[in-house]
């Protein structure tokens, strides 16, 4: 027998109404700040991967589902949503429109991750990017929305996780400073070691237990930042205070890709802290450039659906149903199952949801189904209603019943 694939899901019907929550919830949210969906393809251009997310990260390195096609082009399976969307920006000349433009998307994402509770090797990103500004009013918009997005879902004791990580003018003398500290520590794991020379940001989001000890004490970005990275996130502290958005300053919070400069930020479940991280983003103000454009800012955030629909299980919640079947319609003899056929195609015609009995089963069998499926109408069809033109209809719930005139019964049921 085949199964999914490690780290994938079936999304089953009784986990549907989740899904429709949550998208209901997006919907919302991205009407009410001003964004316009843009859906990218599964896979794209490898080096666009390598060349945005960056060639040290783990995404890079060990993340990526590659594959050449037969043409012989190496091809990823997006391992994130930013970089498709500001290619798309770019190919589809989006710096000609007002800016910013605000893209959002809702797409599968694909990671060979090691799999556990909330972490699959596919799953959903809700994204949603601001390309065209620099301001840092904009950065306080992304975040706000971000915030107001799990609040409209219900998801409580959040805690939002702010740093800067400065920009190419204060980053290297950041990283001098990093890349000393770090050099003191002989015991770091053999990633580390490798990320020391090459990438020494990556070293504080390492989760290895020799490691993460070590980057409470590390020298923080926020001290380093030249007087433009210092004055926008002042702006930006002060901005999200005037809208009431409570932070924690962490001056670990790094993020796990080489795009982000400035500010960056992570929406975590108060008591789990970042391992278990429901939404995350930043600003990647060189971007657009380092793939073609001119330089053009932008920020952004995206939230892993499944993360999100698990905590508002742990909370308690329970979906709203979405609606089933509403009529079905039983038979007794074959005169009476043609009718039961045409009825339900009239049924669906006028917008009713219906369908007629299927099979050899008896009467009995067919409304015992009606009763399983939840249906809360049955319509009877013997020979004798063929007969007269009529139909009796069933209320489930009461197991009241009347006949009426088949002709009737579309109006009757609405
Ligand atoms: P990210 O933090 O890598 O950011 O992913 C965003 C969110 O996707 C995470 O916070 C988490 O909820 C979810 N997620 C990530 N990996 C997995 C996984 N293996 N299984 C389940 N959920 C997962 C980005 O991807 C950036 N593109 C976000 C961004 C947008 N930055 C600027 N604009």
């Amino acid at each position: 027998m085949f199964q999914a694939a490690r780290g994938t899901a079936d999304i089953l019907p009784e986990e549907q109404p989740y899904w429709r929550y949550v998208e209901k919830a997006i919907d919302g949210i991205t009407r009410l700040y001003g964004y316009q969906r843009v859906d990218t393809p599964v896979f794209e251009d490898t080096g666009l991967f390598r060349r945005s997310v960056g060639e040290y990260t783990d995404i890079v390195q060990k993340e990526m589902y590659t594959f050449d096609d037969l043409g012989g082009k190496s091809m990823t399976l997006r391992p994130e949503g930013t970089a498709p969307v500001c290619r798309a920006y770019l190919e589809h000349g989006m710096q000609n429109l007002p800016q910013p433009v605000k893209l959002y998307y809702v797409s599968p994402i694909f990671r060979y991750d090691r799999p556990q509770a909330g972490r699959y090797r596919q799953h959903y990103q809700f994204g949603a990017e601001a390309i065209g500004e620099g301001d840092p009013a904009l950065d306080a918009e992304v975040i706000d929305m971000a915030w107001q997005f799990y609040k409209s879902l219900g998801l409580a004791k959040l805690s939002l996780q702010l740093n800067s990580i400065g920009c190419k003018v204060c980053r290297p003398q950041y990283l001098a400073a990093l890349k000393d500290y770090y050099a003191g520590h002989a015991n770091l794991c053999n990633d580390c070691k490798a990320r020391l020379e090459k990438n020494p940001l990556r070293l504080l989001d390492c989760k290895q237990s020799t490691c993460q000890p070590l980057a409470g004490s590390a020298p923080a970005s926020a001290d380093f930042l030249c007087p433009a990275c210092a004055e926008h996130f002042t702006r930006l502290k002060k901005y999200l205070g005037l809208i009431n958005i409570p932070f924690t300053l962490n001056h670990r919070l790094v993020r796990g890709l080489d795009y982000y400069t400035r500010t960056v930020f992570e929406i975590q479940p108060e008591e789990e802290g970042g391992q278990s991280t429901i939404g995350g983003g930043g600003r990647y103000d060189d971007l657009i450039e380092e793939l073609g454009g001119k330089p053009t800012p932008g920020i952004g955030f995206a939230t892993g659906i499944e993360r999100i629909i698990l905590n508002l299980k742990k909370q308690g919640f329970t979906a709203p149903e979405t609606p089933g079947l509403r009529v079905l319609i039983a038979f007794m003899g074959e005169k009476a199952r043609e009718e039961a056929i045409k009825l339900a195609a009239r049924l669906r015609l006028s917008g009713i949801s219906a369908a007629a009995a299927a099979g050899e089963k008896s009467l009995k069998a067919q409304l015992r189904q009606a009763n399983a499926l939840n249906v809360p109408y049955a319509v009877i069809i013997g020979e004798d209603e063929v007969k007269a033109g009529t139909v009796t209809l069933r209320d489930m719930s009461g197991a009241r019943q009347e006949t009426l005139a088949l002709a009737d019964l579309p109006e009757r049921l609405k």
